[in-house]
């Protein structure tokens, strides 16, 4: 059993009236990609930024490699990187220089810059204004910011937001590296199919409280275990041969097969190969994070 690098316990924030955060507890264990995801406004950036040390919690408790982010707030910023979610540049800073003033405002001896920008493949735009920077080359950089100071727990806030869906896998890979070198990702997205892809465990956040915290493929045995097969085939013989599932729709040569758990598939080829039916087409439906939120919340995190 890995060992929890950032523990919250009980946290709460208000803002005024407004109740952003009830009560939150999760751990982060060594080496795993953490998301926090729920919709707008559910409170991730909110408790993020409480286990950064940029905002206090009114009450509960909050460890971050076994140090206070508050009391311990300089200690911590050495061995922890930062990318915010409204994170802007000046416009006419170079990537270089964005570089070497982040590296200058750490003690210990900083990451190589050069080594980073080619990791996250920004070495052609070295001397180009952050201005002109693509949406995914600007994310790229926050990432190279936010690992200067080759920090042990790094805090990614809505990395992907705004990004075309290639760029988006692009940065999904520059996470799993991350992950690769033995540190520990902690982020925040809406985006369910970016958690269920990149992260180890999620917690699912709504209107600041955390709803349950697992791996997505535990969260959806969990809360969705149904599974469907679509099947197509002309054989008259199919009927008979999916007469023992319980639940079977027909339409013309078209069969919809549904159950609950794993083996209903194994259980459907195996009707398919006793029977030696043939069909011209077989689809697993397996219900995913989304439907988890739906099941959990009742409603879609996009409405
Ligand atoms: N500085 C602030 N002052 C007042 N209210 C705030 C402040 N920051 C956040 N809030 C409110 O707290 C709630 C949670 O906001 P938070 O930014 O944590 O949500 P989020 O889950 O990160 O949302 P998003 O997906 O839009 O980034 C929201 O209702 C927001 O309006
Ligand atoms: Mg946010």
């Amino acid at each position: 059993m890995t060992s929890p690098v950032i523990q919250v316990q009980g946290i709460r924030k208000t803002y005024g009236r407004l109740v952003a955060v009830h009560d939150v507890s999760f751990d982060v264990n060594d080496g795993e990609i953490f998301g926090l995801i729920g919709p707008n406004g559910a409170g991730k950036s909110t408790t993020m930024e409480c286990v950064e040390g940029i905002r206090t919690p009114d009450s509960g408790k909050i460890t971050v490699l076994g140090l206070d982010p508050i009391r311990d707030v300089y200690a911590l910023q050495e061995r922890i990187g930062v990318q915010l979610q409204q994170a802007q540049l000046q416009k006419r800073i170079k990537v270089w220089e964005a570089v070497r003033l982040w590296a200058s405002l750490y003690r210990k001896q900083p990451y190589v810059g050069d080594q980073l920008l080619e990791q996250l493949g920004l070495t052609d735009k070295r001397n180009a204004w952050f201005m002109t920077l693509s949406g995914g080359q600007k994310q790229r950089l926050f990432i190279a910011l936010a690992l200067i100071n080759n920090p042990e727990v790094v805090f990614l806030d809505e990395l992907t937001t705004g990004l075309d869906p290639q760029a988006r896998r692009a940065i999904w890979d520059l996470v799993r590296g991350i992950r690769e070198r033995g540190k520990t990702v902690f982020l925040t997205t809406h985006l369910m199919e970016e958690a269920e892809r990149l992260c180890d465990r999620v917690a699912i956040i709504e209107y600041g409280r955390i709803i349950d915290v697992d791996t997505p493929q535990r969260l959806v045995a969990r809360h969705c275990p149904e599974r469907e097969v679509i099947l197509v085939s002309d054989d008259g013989r199919a009927a008979d041969a999916f007469a023992r599932f319980a639940s079977v729709t027909r339409d013309g040569s078209r069969y919809s097969i549904r159950g609950v758990g794993e083996e209903l598939v194994a259980d459907v080829i195996g009707s398919l190969s006793e029977h030696q039916i043939k069909v011209s087409d077989f689809r697993t439906v397996l219900p995913s994070l989304e439907d988890v939120f739906l099941k959990l919340t009742g409603h879609s995190i996009r409405d």
